[in-house]
């Protein structure tokens, strides 16, 4: 089996202010030893707030499908590199629903991340309404086809996040096994578009990851890390996740 380095990731949402980026950059520099990947999405405008440190790296919660021009209130992949992003979360749920983000849209902003460097960080995931249908696997397959079908040499480049909408904020997370069954699930579908990358990719789980229940996700074999919401505006919290994620 292929060693994959864990990668824990801050969702902060419309979250958080300058205090709590002292807090969370604070207890992050101060950790040694084994470390996962570590990986912040505040707002944006944050991003310049954070000290540079080898602990963990910054990410975007969000970015345009244009490379620039009229596009008001817009923030181009370019600019969060400038900002200092090294990734981006593409596709989260609450963009799918709350600001209709469809498949094709999705594609052309991980086309625009990859563009600028960034690593994409491509959320993928069902509605409880869909799971009871047992459309799990086909909606998944649908979200990852629209990105990955065309262009197969943009998998060994990204990042995957199963995050199920009915455990996002809820409290109800997917036991592992759930997790489990549907991450064995996205990296089968992987290796059709790209069979030697497909290994070597992490898939993230999200949906009321906590401190209580990270370590357990992380034990599954194809749960290589987490895309923590709610938990993650808590310093203590994040921390004690990622300590939860074995390092290298
Ligand atoms: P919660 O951890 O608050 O459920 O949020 C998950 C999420 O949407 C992370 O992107």
């Amino acid at each position: 089996m292929r060693q994959r380095k864990p990668l824990v990731v801050a969702n902060w949402k419309m979250n958080g202010d300058q205090h709590l980026v002292h807090q969370v950059s604070d207890s992050l520099v101060a950790l040694s030893g084994a470390l996962p990947d570590i990986l912040i999405c505040p707002p944006v405008i944050f991003l310049p707030n954070f000290p540079k440190h080898p602990n963990y790296r910054l990410g975007a919660q969000n970015l345009s499908e244009q490379p620039a021009g009229a596009f008001t209130g817009e923030i181009s992949a370019v600019m969060l590199a400038q900002a200092g992003a090294s990734h981006v979360i593409v596709g989260h749920s609450e963009r799918r629903t709350l600001y209709g983000e469809t498949n094709s849209l999705v594609a052309a902003k991980v086309a625009q991340a990859l563009a600028a460097g960034l690593t994409p960080v491509l959320c993928v995931g069902e509605t409880a309404a869909q799971r009871a249908e047992e459309k799990t696997f086909q909606v998944l397959a649908e979200q990852l086809d629209a990105v990955y079908s065309a262009q197969p040499q943009w998998l060994a480049a990204s990042v995957i996040a199963y995050e199920p909408l009915w455990a996002i904020g809820t409290g109800n997370t997917a036991t592992p096994a759930q997790a489990q069954q549907v991450h064995a699930f996205i990296r089968q579908q992987l290796a059709r578009y790209d069979a030697a990358a497909a290994p070597d990719v992490r898939i993230l789980y999200g949906g009321s990851v906590n401190a209580g229940n990270s370590a357990s996700l992380f034990a599954q074999t194809d749960v290589d890390g987490a895309l923590v919401g709610g938990a993650s505006l808590n310093a203590t919290d994040f921390v004690a996740i990622c300590l939860s994620a074995k390092g290298e």
